[in-house]
């Protein structure tokens, strides 16, 4: 990094290019009619900039796709495999990698074998999907986010951190009940917001007094690493790769999501010390994933895992992205838009109910204002609100802890002209708030309902004719 210029660049040139298509605003009006009122629901060439997920949508490098060419297809003991697990041993530090097709792979592997029905475990923030593979087996799923983590408007350092209080009182209150404690790096459904090492070494501590053992949910290691060596004293000389490796240190093992810091287009791992459950969860994974030496992967979606997971830990690369969403954090924040603060990793979190006060929760004001920014500008996003969790494992509706609407960055796809124009589109429909209403569901699953639900909006229209 050249210290006489500070314009953070984007630190690759572009060798192979997708075009985007423009629609106009009565194109989507109709796409998005057909589609239920639900994003999930469009076709992908509908949309001009897609920050639906970071999860699978990144460019991979050149160095990937070469790797790519040299994979090993052979059934088992692929070299494939092998330079795979050296990379993710290498990075985690953990004894027993076990590849999987994607995270919510590992996830259910890891707590088939662990889980009770009855059980409790708690996490920073579950994640959708772990979330409903936990239920799915009768388990509660407690989120104990930290006090600051639950204030979107508070500017603090690590606001992805567990509530140690919290878990200290779950784990003495649910004995024998609590197979397991999680901590989500970073913290996605909580904004995107990093964990401490101080605050995981806590955890790991409390857990080990309890005699249970800590995972990580790791899918965003290395951007949680980046912000540690931003924000936690003593660590601002230390690489990334060094961060991440104590903060798995201080874990028993963990789910991976390949998707986002593994900068694949599919694939996931799971990966711990216990080598007895390690052999339980290889059980599960011939099952329904494939020889543990794929996993459901190809001997080339390895290659590209384990070129990824380094390049994510690139420095350069970490400043850049980090650099994007808080550019776009910075531009709404200066044009009043309630954002959680400070920008997250790999996504913008608007708070709409900060934004929207006239639409009550059973109306779903996240996806309103995330149906709207794809009317106005085509820009895909997703809602983490009370369509995602408002609907309770009892049947009955609670409204979700907070409103929010996700802007998640591909990594490496968008440059800053798209963020520029991101920023435009946001701060219009900024302007048009007081027009923007809510939504009812008309047809919905019971679980991991906002994939396919589909919604009408409540007075014929998206937008009122006037506030
Ligand atoms: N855990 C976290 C924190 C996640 O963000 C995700 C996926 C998963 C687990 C599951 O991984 O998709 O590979 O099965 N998050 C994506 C997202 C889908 O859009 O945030 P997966």
């Amino acid at each position: 990094m050249p210290s006489r210029f500070h314009t953070i660049i984007e630190p690759f040139r572009i060798k192979t290019v997708e075009p985007i298509r423009h629609t106009t605003r009565a194109e989507r009006e109709t796409a998005l009619r057909a589609a239920g009122y639900n994003l999930f629901l469009l076709k992908a060439e509908d949309v001009l900039i897609d920050l639906l997920t970071d999860s699978g949508t990144g460019a991979m490098s050149s160095n990937q796709w070469s790797g790519m060419m040299q994979g090993d297809e052979s059934y088992a003991g692929a070299r494939s495999f092998y330079r795979f697990e050296a990379t993710a041993r290498e990075i985690t530090g953990y004894a027993q990698i076990i590849p999987t097709h994607q995270g919510r792979a590992a996830e259910r592997i890891l707590f088939a074998n662990t889980c009770r029905k009855g059980d409790v475990v708690p996490n920073n923030t579950h994640f959708d999907t772990t979330r409903a593979n936990l239920e799915a087996l009768g388990v509660t799923a407690v989120d104990l986010r930290c006090p600051e983590g639950m204030q979107p408007q508070l500017v603090a350092p690590f606001k992805g951190n567990i509530d140690l209080a919290a878990l200290e009182k779950t784990l003495t209150e649910n004995r024998d009940r609590v197979p397991f404690a999680m901590i989500t790096v970073t913290n996605n459904s909580g904004g995107g917001q990093p964990v401490s090492l101080a605050n995981i070494r806590g955890a790991r501590n409390l857990c080990h007094r309890h005699g249970i053992p800590l995972f990580l949910d790791a899918c965003r290691f290395a951007e949680n690493a980046w912000f540690i060596k931003q924000r936690e004293t003593g660590c601002a000389d230390r690489t990334p790769a060094a961060i991440a490796r104590e903060m798995f240190g201080y874990a028993d093992g963990c789910t991976m999501s390949a998707k986002k810091d593994g900068m694949a287009n599919i694939g996931g791992f799971l990966a711990l010390n216990d080598a007895t459950l390690a052999a339980k969860c290889k059980n599960t994974l011939v099952l329904t994933e494939g020889f543990p030496t794929y996993g459901g992967l190809a001997g080339y979606d390895l290659e590209a895992i384990a070129v990824g997971l380094r390049e994510a830990l690139d420095e350069d690369y970490l400043r850049y992205r980090i650099r994007s969403v808080a550019y776009l954090g910075d531009k709404l924040t200066a044009g009043g838009v309630p954002i959680i603060q400070p920008p997250g990793g790999h996504a913008i979190y608007i708070d709409a109910r900060a934004m929207l006060p006239h639409i009550p929760p059973e109306e779903f004001p996240a996806w309103a204002l995330s149906l709207v920014l794809y009317l106005e500008g085509g820009v895909r996003s997703v809602e983490i609100g009370s369509v995602m969790f408002g609907h309770q494992p009892d049947g009955t509706e609670k409204p979700a802890a907070m409103e929010l609407v996700r802007l998640a960055f591909p990594r490496r796809v968008y440059t800053q002209s798209h963020v520029d124009y991101l920023a435009e589109v946001i701060l219009h429909v900024h302007s048009l708030r007081r027009r923007i209403r809510g939504l009812r569901l008309v047809d919905a699953p019971p679980l991991l309902r906002h994939f396919t639900a589909r919604l009408a909006p409540v007075h014929n229209a998206l937008l009122a004719l006037q506030d």
